[in-house]
This record gives structure tokens, C-alpha cells and sequence, in this order.
């Protein structure tokens, strides 16, 4: 009898390199909820909302790698969240410690997808794609954040500023 996997058109290497991101999406997600509980509990409140809002969509790329996997025949499992920090440094330190992260998350898309070159994986390699663009949107957002720290300051004007249009950009 065909069990699940049986149908898998994807490599084993393939596979692990999904659930990778998987695991990738699912920190990405609590990373940001962490980090909006923070903000919130600090006064901030725009970068919460901000925050609230990028946890969920790091929810939902989580989502769309899950079912890609089932979709292609395998099984995708559910790996453990890492815990995230608690505390932050400052308003400056999360924004950096997302850009960093966002960084590493790049890394490892940019590695599975060119583990789908090399396989010649066509379905994998188009379906990453919207992952790709994900990527460079994300970062260049946490980027232009970061910029706009250093430019205005965060003296309690610059703070209240940045809060705003960090809210706004939540949409
Ligand atoms: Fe979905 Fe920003 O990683």
C-alpha cells in the first residue's frame, strides 16, 4: 500500500529545505509577536499594531509553504518555534533585530531556491518566487525604517513621529 511521501515530487533534499522554511516562517511569526507585545507594553503603540500585523503575514507564508508541500505529495510537518527574546533594547534594537532577521530569512530562500535550479525543480522554483519578492519588499521596508530612525532621531518628538508613520505603513 502507497503511504503519504509516496507521491512526493520533490527530492528528500527538497523536502527538508521546505520545512526549513517552514520552521523559518513559523520563528519570523513569533519573533514579531514578541516583539509587538514589547512595543505595546512599552507605549509604542503604532510599531505594536505594525508588528501585530507583520506577525500575521509571517503566519501566512508559513501557511503557503505547508500546503505547497502537501500540494506536491509530501507531508509537511510542524516543527517547534524558537523562543524570541522577551526584552529589547529600544525601539532602534527591534527594528534592527528585524532587518536582521529578515536577512537571514533571504539566505535561506535564496538557498532553496537555488537548490531547485540545481534539481531542475520547476514547480519548486516557481512557486518561490513570491517568496523572493516577499524578501526584497521586507527588507527594504525594515531598511527604510531604520533610515528614517537615524534622520529623525529619537528624542520624544522623533519617537512620537516615527510611531505614526510606522503605524501607517501597516497596511
Ligand atoms: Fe516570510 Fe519575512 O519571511
Amino acid at each position: 500500500m502507497k503511504g503519504v511521501g509516496d507521491y512526493m515530487k520533490i527530492s528528500n533534499k527538497m523536502f527538508e529545505a521546505l520545512v526549513k522554511q517552514v520552521s523559518h516562517e513559523a520563528d519570523a511569526s513569533q519573533l514579531y509577536l514578541a516583539m509587538a507585545s514589547w512595543c505595546e507594553s512599552s507605549g509604542y503603540s503604532g510599531a505594536a499594531k505594525f508588528f501585530y500585523s507583520r506577525s500575521e503575514e509571517e503566519r501566512e507564508h508559513m501557511i503557503k509553504v505547508i500546503r505547497y508541500i502537501n500540494k506536491i505529495g509530501a507531508h509537511a510537518t510542524i516543527p517547534d518555534v524558537k523562543q524570541p527574546p522577551v526584552n529589547y533594547d529600544s525601539f532602534e534594537a527591534v527594528f534592527q533585530l528585524a532587518y536582521e532577521n529578515e536577512k537571514d530569512v533571504t539566505a535561506s530562500v535564496n538557498k532553496t531556491v537555488n537548490l531547485s535550479k540545481d534539481e531542475k525543480d520547476h514547480f519548486t522554483f516557481n512557486f518561490l518566487q513570491w517568496l523572493v519578492d516577499e524578501q526584497l519588499e521586507e527588507e527594504q521596508m525594515f531598511e527604510s525604517i531604520l533610515t528614517k530612525i537615524k534622520l529623525i532621531g529619537l528624542d520624544g518628538r522623533g519617537i512620537y513621529i516615527l510611531d505614526k508613520e510606522i503605524s501607517e505603513m501597516d497596511n
